[in-house]
């Protein structure tokens, strides 16, 4: 496929290389959030992803997501979804968890799914630093260039979660290759 030339931009370039740099100022490993609305099947999703991707390649994350909706809090992954990862050599195995305003401070750099996960945690960021750790996971999508969002698969069919793991892979590798 075809690489987005628009992608990853010059924006979400610079949170990756920002958050890269303040880990290794601190002598530590990168912390990456994945954020969705029910942290049952984007984010945990994503998480997952880039754990085995990372580990794959030798390149030191931590991960961990969380969702705005606290409904699920505890619960594993959506069936459906594990059922896909699964398929594809991905064991999900997080539990669900609301996210606070402290993972803002506590992760490097957090990623949102969608167009409302990126205004809900400009809401919840109260500072400058907080704000310059947001991006949307879609713009490291560079196989698909006019897609805006890793959209909410959880009120369709199967074809929607495979849909999200094309995404979310194509997106860990690019964002691997600016953590290398
Ligand atoms: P997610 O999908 O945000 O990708 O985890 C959803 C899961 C559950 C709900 C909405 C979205 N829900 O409303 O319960």
């Amino acid at each position: 496929m075809k690489k987005g030339k628009d992608k990853p931009g010059k924006y979400a370039e610079s949170v990756i290389k920002r958050g890269l740099e303040k880990a290794e100022s601190e002598g530590r490993s990168v912390r990456l959030l994945f954020v969705c609305l029910g942290n049952i099947c984007r984010s945990p999703a994503a998480q997952g992803v880039m754990e085995k991707m990372a580990m794959e390649r030798g390149i030191a994350v931590e991960c961990d997501s969380a969702g705005f909706y606290g409904g699920h809090a505890g619960d594993l992954p959506d069936s459906r979804m594990r059922h896909a990862a699964t398929a594809r050599g991905y064991d999900l195995q997080h539990r669900s968890r609301k996210i606070h305003e402290y993972d803002l401070d506590a992760f490097d750099v957090i990623f949102g799914m969608d167009d409302s996960n990126m205004s809900d945690l400009h809401w919840l960021a109260q500072t400058k630093e907080q704000e310059d750790k947001l991006v949307k996971m879609s713009d490291f999508a560079v196989a698909f260039p006019s897609q805006d969002s890793v959209p909410d698969p959880y009120y369709g069919g199967v074809s929607g979660f495979e849909f999200v793991l094309d995404l979310l892979e194509d997106a860990c590798g690019e964002i691997l290759g600016l953590l290398k």
